[in-house]
């Protein structure tokens, strides 16, 4: 298994030990402060329509959606069985990992959005499963992937490390545009407006393109 584009040591990890032995134990805390869960929050209200099927990629105990909206199905992907059971917000969730395996377990046109909140940079394969991401969104349908600037260090890929922390949105544009069959991406600053030192939050979206042949 290879990912195009990228050579393979700025996909490495100082920790290569297999992913479920780090996620063994639930960690029910939040990566993000609460200023910027509520800008993500502000965020995924303006663009995620009520009663629409979303998946939640690299999921945990919390999904970051407003707690006023009822949407369709909210799918769950993550790492450990007890942190996705106590995600209020799943209506399904499965224990999945994508570096071992990135191809999703979703039949293709599934969802109308798929979200990655502040987890993006754990992925050994992202062109794989960005393509993946591609195939399960309905047509029109929107990925949206969070990025801030704290990280496991030793489970983030080294691209991640070398690059500064404004700078990583642009690894996520580069794994759409690697992909492909996505509009060109854009990139949102979300960062919330506070007197007080916040965590940053930019935001990568991209439309599924059905106009360009495919495979
Ligand atoms: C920093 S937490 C973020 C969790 C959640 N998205 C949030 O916003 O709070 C990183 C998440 O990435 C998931 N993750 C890490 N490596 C993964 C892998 N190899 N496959 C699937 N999910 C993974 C973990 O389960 C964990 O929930």
């Amino acid at each position: 298994m290879s990912t195009p584009e990228i050579p393979p040591r700025l996909l490495s990890r100082v920790d290569e030990t297999p992913d479920p032995l780090f996620y063994v134990q639930p960690r029910f805390v939040t990566h993000i402060d609460a200023a910027t869960i509520e800008a993500l929050t502000s965020l995924y209200r303006e663009r995620l329509l009520e009663g629409s099927d979303l998946l939640d990629l690299m999921s945990s105990w919390v999904s970051h959606l407003p707690p006023e909206a009822r949407y369709g199905r909210v799918a769950g992907l993550g790492m450990n069985e007890a942190e996705l059971a106590a995600n209020p917000r799943l209506s399904d969730h499965v224990v999945h990992d994508l570096n071992a395996n990135p191809l999703l377990p979703y039949e293709s046109l599934s969802f109308d959005a798929v979200l990655i909140a502040v987890s993006v940079q754990y992925l050994t394969h992202p062109i794989e499963v960005f393509r993946e991401i591609r195939r399960v969104l309905r047509p029109a349908g929107e990925a949206l992937v969070a990025v801030s600037h704290r990280v496991f260090p030793t489970k983030a890929v080294a691209l991640f490390h070398a690059t500064p922390p404004s700078e990583r949105p642009r690894i996520v544009e580069t794994y759409f545009q690697a992909a492909g069959g996505f509009h060109e991406p854009v990139l949102l600053n979300r960062s919330p407006e506070s007197p007080h030192p916040t965590d940053p939050l930019w935001v990568v979206t991209a439309q599924r393109n059905d106009t360009l042949a495919q495979e």
